[in-house]
């Protein structure tokens, strides 16, 4: 780790509440918490055999949503090369800020956006992201690693961080159709690995915001490889358009 990103994590170790959630120190801390899980996970093999080889069409599909020069959060780290490729895309008139809530991928990511000044990471927990208002925000594999009453408060506080016209993108498992040859096997990697997964097979992303938040957003779905992955965006519809506020006569 090199002098300028340590001085970066201390000084928002030092700002922020850090605790690491108890699903993620139960459930994942084989995954996220160990440098040996960032040299078994983050690795190109691991992560075309997890994901059937829908890394590159998945983070494609995501960046593609965002416009260079916009101000995008990423609600949490992930493996790969989603961070450099959202950089890349922002472009350097753009600005993009990766939280997460473990010390460990927050420097991992830093390094991967070493060069990319105008992107930084910071520890900091998606229920509650800081950082004000942007103008995107990207949920990259997030959802399905969280208990549902944190689902719901994570999509809440996504949604709060656009204004009119800002836009929230969710990237994320979906309930294959009964069909897809994967849909039993999956199962069975939910059961065992990602349980709290099966949220997302039963309910739809809008079902975790509030009634009031999802009324102010116009949602549209997208899904993939026979129903597996689904892309989910949320758009902030603008003052007027809410429904039940009067138009200016
Ligand atoms: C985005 S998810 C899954 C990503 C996917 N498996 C991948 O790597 O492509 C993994 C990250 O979420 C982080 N995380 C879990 N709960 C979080 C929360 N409430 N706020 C921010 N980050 C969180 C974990 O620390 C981990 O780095």
């Amino acid at each position: 780790m090199d002098g300028g990103i340590e001085a970066q994590l201390v000084e928002d170790t030092a700002s922020g509440e850090t605790t690491l959630p108890d699903y993620l120190v139960n459930t994942y801390r084989w995954a996220y918490l160990t440098p040996a899980s960032l040299l078994l996970l983050d690795n190109p093999v691991v992560l075309t055999a997890i994901l059937w080889g829908n890394l590159p069409r998945l983070v494609r599909t995501a960046c593609e949503e965002f416009e260079p020069g916009q101000r995008v959060l990423q609600a949490a780290c992930a493996y790969g090369n989603l961070s450099p490729e959202l950089a890349a895309r922002l472009g350097p008139r753009g600005k993009l800020e990766v939280i997460d809530v473990a010390p460990l991928q927050v420097a991992h990511v830093q390094r991967k956006l070493s060069d990319f000044p105008h992107a930084r990471a910071r520890i900091a927990d998606a229920t509650a992201p800081g950082g004000g208002i942007f103008d995107a925000v990207c949920c990259f594999f997030l959802l399905h690693e969280i208990p549902d009453p944190e689902k719901s408060a994570v999509v809440e506080a996504l949604l709060a961080a656009v204004e009119p016209g800002g836009k929230v993108v969710f990237v994320d498992y979906h309930r294959a159709r009964r069909w897809n040859p994967l849909r039993a096997p999956m199962s069975l990697v939910f059961r065992w690995l990602e349980p709290f997964a099966y949220g997302l097979v039963d309910k739809q992303i809008p079902d975790f915001a509030s009634p009031e938040a999802r009324s102010q957003f116009i949602w549209s779905k997208q899904t993939y490889f026979g129903g597996l992955y689904q892309k989910v965006i949320a758009v902030r519809i603008g003052d007027a358009a809410i429904v039940g506020e009067a138009a200016p006569a």
